[in-house]
């Protein structure tokens, strides 16, 4: 590993220890999942923290996210919502779903995550012609090659005034390195083409270093001015 790279792990590992206490749910999700055989792939401790900081920015009750793993971004997410708040998880993998049950318990936050076992693409057209309820903010982590497919569908499901955010965008533009383009690379690059030609929403990317090596994020605003709590159905 390049020296820089050790660098950004140990800037991370002094920021994590100022900014972030010991926390048994989060740590305990990390190590549950590292012995159950799951890639060691969730997004950094400082990372998770960010999307907490936003959820909790918004104001949001309804989170969606795209690839649970062993549900440690989820459990980041999961403790900003407001009060009634839920997360919506869609993981392919039953057995990354089933660690991901006993880590969101062991997190106390299990009565607030719904997990949804199948291919993404195939729950996100079902939760849309179902009318699901409106979420105020979307994590996109699922399998990279269809970032734009599954960004099209969090436009139908985010509100107005909502965000979106995406991982791992600049670790799969590789190609602007010079590396052969994989299915990811083309996934990212179509869905920051998307991005360009989607009059409904607003977007930047961060790059970031860190623990994870050199990556980055989408961050992404649907326009408009939807209510901070869309009306829940009857009331
Ligand atoms: N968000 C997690 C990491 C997710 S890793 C965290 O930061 O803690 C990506 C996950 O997406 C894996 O669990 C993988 O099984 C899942 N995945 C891959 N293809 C998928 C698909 N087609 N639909 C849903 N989930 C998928
Ligand atoms: C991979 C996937 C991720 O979501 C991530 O944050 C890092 C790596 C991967 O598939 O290698
Ligand atoms: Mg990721």
């Amino acid at each position: 590993m390049p020296a820089e790279d050790e660098r950004w792990r140990a800037v991370d590992e002094y920021l994590e220890g100022e900014l972030l206490p010991r926390d048994e749910g989060l740590e305990g999700a990390v190590a549950a999942s590292e012995a159950a055989g799951l890639p060691s792939i969730q997004v950094s401790p400082l990372q998770g923290k960010l999307l907490h900081l936003l959820v909790a920015s918004l104001g949001a009750r309804r989170a969606l996210e795209l690839g649970l793993l062993g549900g440690y971004s989820t459990i980041w997410i999961a403790r900003a919502l407001a009060p009634g708040g839920r997360v919506v998880s869609l993981e392919l993998e039953p057995r990354h779903a089933e660690v991901a049950r006993s880590n969101l318990a062991r997190a106390g936050v299990a009565d607030r995550v719904e997990i949804r076992v199948g291919p993404a693409l195939d729950t996100l057209r079902t939760m849309i012609a179902d009318g699901t309820e409106p979420f105020d903010f979307a994590f996109l982590d699922a399998d990279k090659p269809r970032t734009a497919e599954y960004f099209e569908g969090a436009m139908q499901l985010v509100r107005p005034g909502g965000v979106i955010v995406v991982d791992n965008v600049v670790r799969h533009l590789a190609v602007l390195a010079g590396d052969t383009p994989d299915p990811g690379t083309e996934g990212m690059r179509r869905f920051l083409a998307r991005v360009a030609a989607e009059p409904r929403a607003r977007g930047t990317v961060i790059q970031t270093v860190g623990r994870k090596g050199y990556d980055g994020f989408a961050l992404l605003r649907v326009a408009g001015e939807g209510p901070a709590r869309p009306p829940t159905k009857g009331a």
